[in-house]
């Protein structure tokens, strides 16, 4: 597990979205597993900004959203496919058809699901997964006491997540309860997993997932148990953290970092 921590969000992500490219730019057919809420937002416009300004393709780039409320359309201004169109696909050219994103509206939720897990198999897996992370140590929506080898299916959502979720509705009451979610098996067979964090708001949660117990209360500690791991955060994210120092003297140290003057 590699801990990245800058200074502002805007370097954080910055330099997240280079972690993306430089698998564009060695795998052009890549499978890329997306994120959506807020955190990932400066992730997205670096790439967007890298295939207007430098021709970042994304035209044999194939994807797959973590998870999407039950009950909104894709038309829907909060539902998650109208999120990724606006903040990311319209602005780049993936063909459509290699976009996927949970349904919404399916009334089959079990045979979904089980289509959505064969379709990541048919596509050849996901190489490198973008996460955000919940205040309650969420990945995807894989809420506290999800299993660590939990599938895609649905789920019902925590107050909590419910609560942080609002700021997005009119009120709290239209935030919807269920939603389709991969499982943290899932997420954890991709090839490289590269969560994104900031504010002091996600900085318990960081910290209980980089330096806590691997625990199903806490689905993002599960990044303890995958082989190629990436977090990257920003200073009041890292708040938290006991072993600060430590990731900073280990990025500073990597082989093959550029030693200072
Ligand atoms: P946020 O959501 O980026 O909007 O804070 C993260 C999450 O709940 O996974």
């Amino acid at each position: 597990m590699e801990v990245v921590i800058r200074p502002t969000y805007e370097e954080m992500s910055i330099e997240a979205a280079h972690e993306v490219a430089k698998l564009l730019n060695t795998k052009p057919n890549a499978v890329l597993g997306l994120a959506t809420g807020s955190t990932p937002l400066g992730l997205y416009k670096e790439l967007v900004r890298m295939h207007q300004q430098e021709g970042l393709d994304f035209s044999q780039v194939t994807t797959f959203n973590l998870d999407e409320y039950c009950g909104l359309s894709p038309d829907h201004g909060q539902s998650y496919h109208y999120f990724m169109r606006e903040n990311l696909f319209k602005h780049i050219n993936i063909p459509i058809q290699n976009v996927h994103i949970p349904s919404g509206t399916t009334r089959n939720h079990e045979a979904f699901c089980q289509w959505y897990e064969e379709r990541i198999e048919e596509c050849g897996g996901i190489d490198l997964q973008i996460l955000g992370i919940g205040s309650d140590g969420h990945i995807a929506f894989n809420e506290p006491g999800s299993s660590l080898g939990s599938r895609t299916r649905i789920k019902t959502l925590a107050r909590q997540t419910i609560e942080d979720n609002a700021r997005f509705f009119d009120k709290a009451e239209d935030v919807p309860i269920y939603a389709i979610t991969m499982g943290v098996g899932t997420i954890l067979e991709a090839g490289k997993l590269l969560l994104v964090a900031n504010s002091a708001s996600k900085a318990k949660a960081v910290a209980a997932a980089i330096e806590g117990p691997v625990m199903s209360m806490i689905t993002a500690s599960a990044l303890q148990l995958h082989p190629d791991s990436m977090i990257f955060i920003d200073d009041e994210a890292a708040g938290d953290l006991n072993m600060r120092e430590y990731y900073d003297w280990i990025q500073a140290n990597k082989p093959g970092a550029p030693k200072p003057e």
